[in-house]
């Protein structure tokens, strides 16, 4: 079996207890913390910035996957490294020149991700593949938390991963965007192998408990095992 790894969208967590979300759905065995980044301009939503990063940043060691939706996007790399931002995606279209920008975000010490919404064509990976880390693509379109799994994703995951296993380096293939219980065997099936999940995790912890999120991410894992 490949690793998988789960990564709880904190968009979908309740901000008002966030320390407390993000001890409890690592202490239920998610892997890394997805950390989306919306500037109201991009997309149409504003969320959180370096600040609210740095501040859960001694929580844990575990890695925080930051996922940019903001444009322009170069400025503000440097302080999400400096927040403590393990790995940083970023879309192609918010980047001028994006050899720059991956180049950027690997001095700042971090990995670097490309991001592709639904309807983005997979050439921007051509020149650049085997300098990423990661390669992200959403089966949504980027801005809300809670949308429907658009199909077409699981035929570009078939694309990337042929991509990502035709060359010598490791590069993560992350799906994002509504992915459920129900859905993700079939995504792991297309290739991908890490999973971000917003509300169908934070959407199932309807108690104090910090054990609230053991029963859903154990039922992820559970269809990941069948793959
Ligand atoms: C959407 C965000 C996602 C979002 C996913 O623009 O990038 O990370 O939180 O939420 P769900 O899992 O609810 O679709
Ligand atoms: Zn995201």
């Amino acid at each position: 079996m490949a690793d998988y790894l789960i990564a709880p969208s904190i968009l979908s967590a309740n901000f008002a207890k966030l320390g407390e979300e993000i001890n409890d759905v690592l202490d239920s065995g998610a892997d890394i913390i997805h950390f989306d980044v919306m500037d109201n301009h991009y997309v149409p939503n504003l969320t959180i910035g370096p600040l609210i990063c740095e501040a859960i940043r001694p929580l844990t060691d575990a890695t925080i996957d930051v996922h940019l939706m903001v444009e322009p996007v170069d400025r503000i790399i440097p302080d999400f490294a400096k927040a403590g931002a393990n790995i940083i995606s970023f879309h192609p279209e918010t980047s001028s020149h994006i050899d720059r920008t991956i180049g950027l975000i690997k001095e700042q010490g971090c990995k670097a991700g490309m991001v592709f919404n639904p309807a983005t064509p997979l050439h921007y990976l051509d020149h650049v593949l085997d300098k990423l880390d990661l390669v992200l693509i959403m089966s949504v379109n980027p801005g809300f938390g809670g949308q429907k799994f658009i199909l077409e994703a699981l035929n570009k995951l078939k694309a990337v991963r042929e991509r990502i296993d035709a060359g010598n380096k490791k590069i993560l293939l992350e799906i994002d965007g509504g992915v459920k219980v129900d859905n993700i065997a079939e995504i792991a099936r297309a290739g991908a192998d890490t999973f971000v999940a917003g509300s169908a995790i934070y959407g199932a912890g309807n108690n104090e408990d910090p054990h609230r999120y053991d029963t859903v991410l154990s039922a992820l894992r559970a269809e990941l095992a069948k793959v």
